[in-house]
């Protein structure tokens, strides 16, 4: 009898579950099925009037049963979801939209993309190679060797290996790899799989270990651009690159190459252009110089081609590398690289 009493409870329960909407009529429900003073509870209180065997089994049944009742009230409160509070849930449609921040490019990105669309209208290709480099491309291949004084003036980042045991702890220099100190490095990465005749740029991040100042970043960007064939001379290099500054400046612009010295180009210059304010005049950004230094270049020294696997005097070429933010800083008038990578959203926010 009990028995039937208890499943027909269930039932009751299952049924009227389906019917819920709302968290109210949800509590209204576990109350009127398991309140104090509901007829399943009831059952339960009259537990201790039955005989042994049959409080045993009726209990059983009845405690099982309270426990599946009080789930299945439990997941139809989870699909139910919070109750709504009608209160809460108001807002005034009339208030106006709250505007949402947009980004937009660093300007080192904004004129690598100007660089990069003027060269490949000039036909040249973009190559890319890694930061993190190996001794050799960075320098051996570049007519560097490990005892060369030009390693001084480009120490890098060596990478070192962390060596943990139970016992010990010690760091060992990971042999020959460094972060890039020029992007040079892809010079001879890139000759190694092409053959010429070759143009190309190569943008990407630079790494020195150097104190930083206002013209001098650990990080920074450069772009090489390199130019192999027959019969390439310094007057193409002069040529491509008025061009390419004057496209980039918007007005004409001239370029000056003084005698320098890299291991990998010979003859090397130091290269000028005429000042982008006064237009070579002379005037306070040029310190009355009427040029502005830019980077260094030089046609491409035959050691360099033979680490590439050419065959020595075979061809000729130029290259250069420059630095993004000296570009940036020119066009933009920024008197300090180190605002590029400062995360200052003040300054960020100009551009
Ligand atoms: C070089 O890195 C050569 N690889 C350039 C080159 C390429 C010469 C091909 C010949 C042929 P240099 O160390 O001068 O040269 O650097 C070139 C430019 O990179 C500098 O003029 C400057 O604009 C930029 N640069 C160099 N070091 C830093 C630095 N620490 N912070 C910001 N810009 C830098």
């Amino acid at each position: 009898m009990l028995e039937k009493k208890i499943q027909e409870i269930k039932k009751q329960v299952l049924e009227a579950v389906e019917k819920i909407r709302n968290s109210q009529d949800l509590f209204d429900l576990e109350k009127k099925f398991l309140g104090r003073k509901s007829e399943f509870i009831g059952i339960l209180k009259g537990l201790k009037n039955l005989s042994p065997e049959e409080r045993k089994k009726i209990g059983e049944l009845a405690n099982k049963t309270k426990n599946e009742i009080s789930e299945i009230i439990l997941q139809k409160k989870d699909s139910l979801g919070a109750p709504l509070d009608l209160e809460k849930e108001k807002f005034d449609v009339t208030l106006p939209g709250r505007r949402k921040g947009r980004g937009h490019l660093n300007p080192i990105s904004l004129v690598r993309r100007d660089i990069e669309d003027i060269f490949t209208s000039m036909g040249f290709e973009i190559a890319d190679g890694p930061e993190m480099e190996t001794e050799f491309y960075n320098f051996d291949a570049l007519n560097i060797p490990k005892d060369h004084p030009a390693r001084d003036m480009q120490d890098t980042f060596w990478l070192r290996q962390k060596h943990e045991t139970r016992n010990t702890k010690h760091e060992t220099k990971m042999e020959g790899l460094a972060m890039r100190s020029q992007t040079s490095a892809g010079q001879v990465r890139y000759m190694q799989t092409h053959k010429p005749p070759l143009k190309i740029i190569l943008p990407g991040k630079c790494f020195r270990n150097e104190a930083t100042d206002s013209t001098h970043e650990h990080t920074f960007y450069q772009f090489e651009a390199l130019v192999v064939g027959e019969k390439i001379t310094v007057g193409n290099l002069k040529m491509v690159a008025e061009q390419f500054f004057s496209q980039f400046f918007k007005q004409d612009i001239k370029v000056r190459l003084r005698p320098s010295y890299f291991p990998f180009t010979e003859p090397s210059f130091e290269f000028d252009i005429s000042c982008t304010v006064c237009g070579g005049k002379g005037c306070s950004a040029c310190k009355h110089n009427k040029w502005l230094e830019l980077g260094g270049a030089g046609m491409v020294n035959q050691n360099v081609f033979v680490s590439a696997g050419y065959k020595r005097n075979q061809y000729t070429g130029f290259a250069w590398g420059f630095g993004l933010e000296r570009l940036a800083m020119m066009r933009y008038k920024i008197d300090d690289v180190r605002l590029f990578h400062s995360g200052d959203l003040r300054f960020m926010r100009q551009f």
